[in-house]
């Protein structure tokens, strides 16, 4: 890999922010597939392949906001202005791509690898899509509990929503990441 290669890899780990304010365009499906793809290849012990994407599309905002509200009212919210709250979480971004790990069972590969190796593949998901100028923002809030939405999605109770990914573009600039002092974070073991 060229220098210039290099550096343009590192600007694009070190830039990434999460956004909060997204509005259109969100990826078309060859740039979504690209970023699947760049997800698809995180480290999985024995290949496992625990994690699962769904997308919910524009037009399925609405639709998936009554499916949140759903949700909530399955942990016991019963307050009105929080379960209409929660059918407008969806129009925060154009697009958003739910996370699941579909927990297996296996001798050598215990459950809380197949979650990290979900974080590592969202992150891949984050890195392509803001690689080919898009942002996002990694969530989660109290529905992702909801035993009620993971059945709905195809899971166990054990199973994980590990994040709902909300995807668009960048609505402002935001300022650059602050430099981040790694000394603070990171040691050289000796015996
Ligand atoms: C698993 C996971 C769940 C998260 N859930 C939320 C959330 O529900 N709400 C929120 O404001 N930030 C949440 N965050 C944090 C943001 O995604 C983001 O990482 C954080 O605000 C730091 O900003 P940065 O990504 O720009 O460094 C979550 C992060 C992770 C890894």
């Amino acid at each position: 890999m060229t220098e210039s290669a290099i550096q343009i890899i590192h600007q694009n780990i070190h830039q990434r922010q999460s956004i909060g304010q997204l509005v259109e365009p969100a990826p078309s499906t060859e740039q979504l597939e690209l970023a699947f793809q760049a997800a698809l290849t995180a480290p999985d012990h024995h290949r496992l392949k625990p994690t699962r994407f769904v997308v919910v599309s524009g037009e399925q905002r609405g639709a998936f906001g009554e499916v949140l509200a759903k949700a909530l009212a399955d942990l016991g919210e019963t307050d009105p202005a929080q379960l209409e709250r929660v059918k407008q979480h969806p129009f925060r971004a154009p697009l958003l791509i739910l996370a699941l790990t579909q927990l297996q069972d296996h001798p050598k590969v215990p459950h809380f690898e197949q979650i990290l190796s979900t974080g590592a593949a969202v992150q891949n998901l984050l890195l392509s899509l803001q690689a080919q100028g898009f942002s996002t923002m990694w969530r989660s809030g109290a529905v992702v509990e909801s035993n009620w939405l993971k059945q709905h999605l195809g899971l166990q109770p054990r199973d994980l929503i590990s994040g709902i990914i909300y995807v668009g573009t960048a609505a402002k600039v935001i300022a650059p990441r602050a430099d981040i002092e790694s000394k603070e974070f990171v040691k050289v073991w000796q015996a």
